[in-house]
């Protein structure tokens, strides 16, 4: 098969390549990251690059829908289509680059009581003889179950390398780090206190590790990344559809994530003066698909009714066999999953927030791709999962992108004058403040905060439609219909208008349906009128503004000093996993208490869903 040179710009990266391969193909090969929401399959639009020089295959039908004429005469084509048949020099536009700064993420400051998998324990051993040969291993096990009634203790074969050594430079006195009791993971000599873990949570977008000291549960660092599987789709069916279509799918979406992880290890050990083998306890959340396939399990079946998963309770696998690089004999602690879609991370956030340790009615709605929502309070909990779309994560939005640099992520608009004022990711001021602020694009929060300034200031009626007669400069005809400016070509980076189209409302309003009519239909099934707590978690809650997001109409009336946005919730779930081995117990313990509601198999949902659709009024907006 003949090869060609691909050249990407403005990176300069390139890469040898078959003939009939795709340019995503290339940049994923070469490094280069292209948005790709869509996963490849040519209907996101995202992928958009431009041919510097060389040829392409001819353009077909699908490119299309998304490359206006325009764009076709300056070489535009969709990078997923596109396919190499000579060589080629493709420029990746801005908006098309991935962005890789982290994401703005908070963990609550809650104290975790102290009580890890794994404790160090001392122990000074009788020096051996002649009379008294005992094996080392023998020596070690007698001693530290006369000392410390540990009975029938294993030890790791790492462990088991390390002890001769060991004991001998410590003059037989020895440090044992034992988990729960029954394993020997590490051996040092003397007295040792050096302990340490790391919470993971594996989010569809981002993925972040909280490095924590294991003997006083202090939180060293935390370190966050992208998560390496969005060239590969950005949502969890792409994935999901990804490694169904390629043979080497799952395995390339296995190691893209572990190889990501051991990234993201090294860099936060060193910021600590660590290393990797420092780590010897390790726990994991994230949603169901993410779950699967970082344990490389075929995530096939959680795609389809009955969205069956692999497995619902926790798991314990030793880091090494998925070829973490941590400490050789350190175990992955996996939370457990409570239904399809309802994942470990969910039990996260629920080992966090608790709501089944009060009397107040919480309702916790987790925003991803999925809307994951639990209703409830000691007495019962009801969890179910809403397909809110991508809209709120910035897809299948005109000019949406992730919460990342440059995206618009707070919206005002002057109510005489209807001149429009945004803040972006990344500045400190706002656009009237600052000249220099640039957007990129809009990301979940800003727009829910244009749609919903555009509503309260009459720009948008009840039902949705963007009003034609409203006079307003910024309103306007394009190939798609109305839509309104939200930052002007030189406000932005980009070289275009951003606007909010009028698909792109009814994609939120589509979204926002989703969540509330689900919240409804929980709040039936438990037999509660109001509210009476609000928790927002996620990356998206801790940017949202919560008083926008309940005039929209995304969740039902509650009291709004009762609406806390808590960050990434989930992740503290882990990172309380990892300090505290009863809220593992815990753990599997509430994910077989939350009572699944399936809403797709509920009577109401369709009627409760079109009633939503319509933007409410609930605090006393004009
Ligand atoms: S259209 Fe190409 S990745 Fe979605």
């Amino acid at each position: 098969m003949k090869k060609f040179k691909v050249v990407f710009l403005p990176s300069h990266k390139e890469v040898e390549i078959s003939e009939g391969e795709t340019i995503l193909d290339a940049a994923r090969d070469s490094g280069v990251e292209i948005e790709s929401i869509c996963g490849g399959v040519k209907n996101c639009g995202k992928c958009k690059v431009k041919l510097l020089e060389g040829k392409l295959s001819p353009l077909i039908d699908e490119e299309l829908e998304s490359i206006s004429d325009e764009e076709k005469t300056e070489g535009y084509r969709l990078a997923c289509a596109a396919q190499v048949i000579g060589n080629a020099q493709i420029y990746v536009p801005e908006i098309g680059q991935i962005e890789k700064q982290g994401l703005k993420r908070t963990v609550a400051g809650k104290t975790i009581g102290l009580n890890p998998a794994i404790l160090p324990y001392v122990v000074e051993l009788p020096l051996p003889s002649l009379n008294d040969p005992t094996g080392d291993f023998d020596r070690l096990r007698n001693n530290l179950s006369e000392r410390y009634a540990l009975h029938s203790l294993n030890i790791d074969y790492p462990a088991l390398l390390k002890l001769p050594c060991a004991l001998r430079e410590g003059s037989f006195k020895c440090t044992a780090a034992i988990w729960m009791e029954k394993e020997i993971l590490d051996i040092k000599p003397g007295r040792s206190d050096h302990l340490y873990g790391l919470a993971i949570d594996i989010g569809t977008t981002s993925v972040v590790g909280y490095l924590c000291n294991l003997q006083n549960g202090e939180l060293l660092a935390t370190q966050s990344m992208m998560n390496p599987q969005v060239v590969y789709g950005e949502d969890v069916m792409s994935r999901i559809t990804y490694s169904m279509a390629h043979p080497d799918g799952l395995e390339k979406l296995h190691r893209s994530i572990i190889n990501g992880l051991n990234q993201l290890i090294k860099t936060i050990v060193e910021g600590c003066s660590l290393s990797p083998e420092d780590i010897l306890d390790v726990t994991v959340v994230g949603n169901t698909a993410m779950h699967h396939l970082f344990l490389k399990i075929d995530p096939q079946y959680l795609g389809v009714s009955p969205f069956t998963p692999a497995v619902h309770q926790s798991i314990t696998i030793k880091a090494r066999d998925l070829g973490l690089k941590v400490h050789p004999s350190a175990n992955v602690y996996l939370l457990p999953i409570e239904a399809g879609f309802v994942g470990a991370d969910n039990v996260g956030v629920l080992i966090a927030e608790e709501p089944d340790q009060r009397d107040e009615m919480s309702l916790i709605i987790d925003v991803g791709t999925n809307g994951e929502l639990v209703l409830g309070n000691r007495n019962r909990l009801l969890s179910s999962s809403c397909a809110t779309g991508p809209a709120f994560e910035g897809a299948h939005i005109k000019f949406g992108m992730r919460a990342t640099t440059g995206a618009i992520e707070r919206v005002r608009v002057d109510p005489q004058t209807l001149e429009v004022d945004f803040k972006v990711i990344g500045e400190t001021q706002w656009k009237s403040e600052s000249k220099s602020v640039r957007a990129r694009g809009i990301c979940g929060s800003g727009i829910i905060d244009a749609v919903a300034e555009l509503y309260l200031n009459g720009v948008i009626e009840k039902s949705g439609q963007l009003k034609k007669e409203q006079a307003a400069s910024r309103l306007r005809t394009s190939g798609e219909g109305l839509e309104f400016v939200i930052a002007w070509k030189e406000e932005t980076s980009i070289g275009r208008d951003i606007t909010i189209t009028q698909q792109d409302i009814r994609n939120i309003q589509l979204g926002k349906a989703a969540l509330y009519a689900g919240a409804r239909l929980m709040m039936k099934r438990c037999g509660v009128k109001k509210i009476d707590r609000v928790i927002l978690a996620g990356s998206f809650g801790s940017h949202i503004d919560t008083q926008k997001a309940m005039r929209i109409g995304m969740f039902p009336e509650c009291d709004l000093n009762n609406v806390l946005a808590v960050g990434n919730a989930a992740g503290e779930g882990a990172m309380i996993a990892l300090l505290n081995r009863e809220k593992r117990r815990k753990a599997e313990e509430i994910a077989r208490k939350v009572e699944y509601l399936e809403l797709t198999l509920e009577d109401d949902f369709q009627k409760e869903f079109i009633e939503a659709i319509a933007f409410p009024n609930l605090i006393g907006a004009p």
